[in-house]
């Protein structure tokens, strides 16, 4: 089993939760976390592990491909669990081009990377990628307003587990991406099949729903509001606020992930989602009435921010991810009810408020540059 184990974007918000499960589970792993750190990519989200023994950072772009080689002969690295990417909707709207060259030229670099370094010897080798439920497209909203649930009820213990349809993603849904963000990253994960088809490569792909939790930037819709709420600003619903997404606490993934990692097949898909569908406005009221109530506001106070603002183009209007596969046949399912899971995340942005400022003014990205100036 792979044991010098590369973590691309592992600075960033996902990556660094798997990072920090690794490193604390995985005491005689090496854990590398490769990142660029773009705007994205924060090592203050690694500060409680990056002194132990087994973990090591190496900052690189993906796409450089003799510097990944290199990282790959340096740690001898056999198994990567691929996360680099750049992730939000809105930024890929405004440039393509960037999302195209690090999610599909990026992904290709360390596809070709660990094909030459493993060299056709793949036993106990794993490349895992990971991907979002985004490539499948949008589904209908099938329940008008106004009808009481149940509609069809889906797995979750949470006490919210409306469906908002009568179709999910499954691992076999057609791949249909709307946005420039999406077919980047549709176009990825046809490379990392193409390159197990092809050459043998041992791979493993996943596609998981929308993540909460600390450390997200905050240019995603949780933090954002959280922030905003907290410093009285507008909170830009986009449209009509009742676009639908399935919400899975941050840590499950990385609990997935690690899993998967593990006892997942070879060339095998799997679906990973939180059986928690929330429409936009809903979630958003939910959010105002936990931080109002945090900060010792009057309940409902900040619902005065709610500002109503154009579409984002192309938005998807529904994803519901089905991962009855993950929980068969892995035994995996999401640990935390969503009412923890957004006390705990509501929490968390509060009480780093100084994390939010940092990555807010752009002070940190000034700091690694002068630290890495030159290489
Ligand atoms: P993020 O934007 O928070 O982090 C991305 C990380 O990748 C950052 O640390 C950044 O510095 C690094 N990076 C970007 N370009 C790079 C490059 N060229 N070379 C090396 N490093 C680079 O993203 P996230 O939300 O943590 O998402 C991580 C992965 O999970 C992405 O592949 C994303 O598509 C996928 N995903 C995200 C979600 C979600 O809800 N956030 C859901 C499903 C799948
Ligand atoms: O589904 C998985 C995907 O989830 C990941 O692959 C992406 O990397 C991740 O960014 C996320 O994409 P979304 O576009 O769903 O997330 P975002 O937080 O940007 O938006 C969530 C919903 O909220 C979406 O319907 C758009 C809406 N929104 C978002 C922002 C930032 C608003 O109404 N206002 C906002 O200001």
């Amino acid at each position: 089993m792979s044991k010098n184990i590369l973590i691309t974007g592992g600075a960033g918000f996902i990556g660094s939760h798997v990072v920090r499960l690794f490193v604390n589970k995985y005491p005689d792993y090496q854990i590398v976390n490769l990142d660029k750190l773009t705007y994205a990519g924060n090592l203050a989200n690694l500060a409680d592990i990056e002194e132990k023994p087994n973990y090591f950072f190496e900052r690189c772009d993906i796409c450089d491909i003799d510097r990944v080689m290199e990282i790959f002969r340096k740690y001898d690295i056999d198994g990567v669990i691929h996360l680099a990417a750049e992730s939000h909707v809105d930024r890929s709207i405004k440039d393509p081009f960037t999302f195209a060259k690090t999610n599909v030229l990026g992904t290709l670099s360390l596809l070709q990377a660990a094909k030459e370094y493993w060299n056709g010897e793949w036993e106990g080798k794993r490349f895992y990628h990971i991907s979002t439920d985004e490539v499948y497209g949008a589904l209908e909203l099938t329940h008008p307003e106004g009808i009481e649930p149940p509609f069809t009820t889906t797995a979750s213990s949470s006490e919210h587990h409306l469906a908002y349809g009568k179709e999910f993603f499954y691992e076999d849904t057609k791949y249909n991406p709307h946005s420039p963000y999406s077919a980047s990253k549709a176009s990825s994960d046809h490379f990392v099949r193409a390159f197990h088809d092809t050459y043998g490569l041992p791979t493993i792909v996943t596609n998981c729903s929308n993540n909460y939790g600390p450390y997200q930037f905050p240019e995603k819709l949780i933090p954002l509001f959280i922030n905003n709420i907290r410093h009285g600003k507008p909170l830009p619903v986009y449209g009509k606020g009742e676009n639908v997404r399935d919400w899975l606490y941050v840590v499950d993934h990385a609990r997935a992930i690690d899993t998967i990692f593990h006892k997942g097949k070879i060339a095998d898909t799997y679906n990973i989602g939180g059986f928690n569908e929330w429409k936009n406005i809903d979630l958003i009221k939910v959010i105002i009435k936990t931080v109002d109530r945090l900060i010792g506001n009057p309940e409902g106070e900040s619902e005065k921010l709610i500002t109503y603002v154009t579409d984002r183009a192309g938005h998807d209007l529904r994803y519901a991810i089905d991962s009855t596969k993950l929980k068969d046949e892995l035994g995996w399912e999401p640990s935390l009810q969503f009412e923890e899971g957004i006390e705990k995340t509501v929490r968390w942005y509060l009480d780093n408020q100084e994390w939010l400022d940092n990555v807010t003014s752009g002070e940190y990205e000034k700091y690694y540059e002068k630290m890495y100036a030159g290489r």
